[in-house]
């Protein structure tokens, strides 16, 4: 999505004047008012959640990997605690803090202590009640059906969301979440697909796990409930798969996605303190965005974590493509893509370490990076490093920058797990199928 249609959409008045009776214009006036506090409510909250010592964080995630693999072979258990009973094979540090836990149905709000990066701190619907999806359908936009995904998803309260059994959810328009929710796929498969996609907008502490979210689709708007006091007129949605809108402290894992009409998530209008990771994303042109305009410089707050995700077959470009902000690249599977894999505009920092970069046969695009809308004598100052990647096929980095914009002289990085582990670091990439009673 490269404009911001959904803040202004509330106070586009021509509409309204032409449209709408003196209701629909209250209407549009109250949405005004609601969408402008949880904008000014969400800023606070994402200042709050900026970490201005960003080589602290990924110096942590590098050093969790190193204690999560060292000695694996010996040690399955390792951060578990004495929770496990019989082999496990996890490979990297965030699904061992839950994976081989066999009783994590009993467990799930476990997953709450595993998040690494950027998003660490993000714990969804811990503490809140269990809500159990029953109902696959969408169909009343302002009064969802209790028991389906769009009524959990607007309950004031934490919760901590799953399904009943396999489900296949057409949404029929974006699915507006608000904060302190976990919708949590394990045990079943769950598709989210064919209709609109999920947004989260202005809220923080969002945990999304182990779905298959996929071919989503543009839709029109209309009247749709965001809480359980608001609804209000919403204009076409773009047919994201994940629209992060202003939001902080966001997990994204486990999740595959595909084919979506506009991109696969986005992370925008000064949204931070995001992980995505371990993560499964194919058959796509552009991938990721984060920060969707150069002249929105509010994303220089954008801190995003993306690691262990695997970056699979029919994808283009756009793993990410950023601006502004900052973005730890660790530890990814790069196996397809075709024209670039990492790029962006508007001075974003990007470390990129310890992934694995496959580069496709055709000649003109071995590069892996991609500076827009900048001459050289511009870019060249823009910090993007590249360290323990492993290149495959010709692919190459080209760097910029001076490091120690990154690391502050005196401070020690703490060197990534190298390249050449990656293709075990995301050997479970993607949704997985979880059997209750069993390591997952
Ligand atoms: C808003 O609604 C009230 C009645 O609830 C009505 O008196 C008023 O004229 C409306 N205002 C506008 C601007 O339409
Ligand atoms: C693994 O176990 C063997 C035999 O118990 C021991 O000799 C070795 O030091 C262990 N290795 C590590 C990395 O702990
Ligand atoms: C989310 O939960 C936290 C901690 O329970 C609470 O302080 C916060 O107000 C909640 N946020 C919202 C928007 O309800
Ligand atoms: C992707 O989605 C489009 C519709 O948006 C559909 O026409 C197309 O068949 C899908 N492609 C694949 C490979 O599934």
């Amino acid at each position: 999505m490269e404009a911001f249609k959904h803040v202004l959409c509330f106070v586009y008045v021509g509409f309204a004047m032409a449209f709408a009776t003196s209701v629909e214009l209250n209407i549009t006036k109250r949405d005004e008012m609601v969408w402008k506090a949880r904008a000014e409510k969400a800023a606070k909250a994402n200042e709050n959640a900026y970490d201005p010592n960003p080589h602290h964080v990924t110096n942590q995630l590098n050093s969790n990997v190193h204690k999560a693999t060292d000695g694996r072979s010996n040690d399955t258990r390792r951060g578990l605690h004495g929770l496990i009973r019989g082999p496990c094979r996890t490979t990297n540090p965030i699904d061992q803090c839950w994976r081989c836990d066999p009783h994590w149905e009993h467990n799930r709000m476990k997953l709450a202590d595993c998040a690494l990066g950027f998003g660490r701190h993000t714990t969804g619907g811990r503490g809140g009640r269990i809500y159990v999806v029953t109902d696959a359908s969408d169909t009343d936009m302002i009064n969802p059906k209790p028991g389906t995904l769009r009524h959990a998803v607007i309950q004031s309260e934490p919760l901590w969301i799953i399904f009943k059994c396999n489900m296949m959810i057409k949404l029929s328009e974006e699915l507006i979440m608000t904060s302190n929710k976990t919708i949590d796929g394990r045990g079943v498969q769950v598709h989210i697909a064919f209709g609109a996609g999920l947004m989260i907008q202005f809220v923080q502490n969002i945990i999304i796990h182990n779905l298959h979210i996929h071919d989503i689709q543009a839709a029109n708007g209309g009247m749709i409930r965001s809480s359980v006091d608001h609804f209000g007129l919403r204009t076409r949605s773009d047919g994201d798969g994940i629209s992060v809108f202003g939001s902080s402290h966001i997990w994204v894992d486990h999740v595959s996605m595909c084919n979506c009409t506009d991109g696969l998530i986005d992370v925008v209008a000064a949204s931070t303190a995001v992980t995505i990771s371990n993560c499964h994303f194919t058959r796509h042109n552009e991938a990721l965005l984060f920060g969707a305009t150069d002249g929105f410089t509010n994303d220089k707050i954008m801190q995003v974590t993306l690691s262990f995700n695997h970056f699979g077959k029919g994808l283009v470009q756009r793993m990410p493509r950023c601006r502004y902000g900052f973005v730890h690249v660790v530890n990814n599977d790069y196996t397809h893509y075709l024209m670039y894999a990492v790029g962006g505009s508007s001075n974003p920092t990007i470390l990129s370490q310890g992934n694995r970069f496959i580069a496709p046969p055709d000649p003109k695009a071995k590069e892996i990076t991609k500076r827009d809308y900048a001459q050289e004598s511009e870019w060249k100052n823009w910090v993007w490093r590249s360290q323990g990647d492993l290149m495959i096929n010709g692919a190459f980095f080209v760097e910029s920058g001076d490091p120690k914009h990154v690391f502050p002289s005196g401070e020690n990085m703490i060197i990534p797990k190298p390249g050449t582990m990656v293709n075990k670091l995301t050997e479970f990439a993607g949704a997985i199928a979880c059997k209750p009673n069993q390591p997952c």
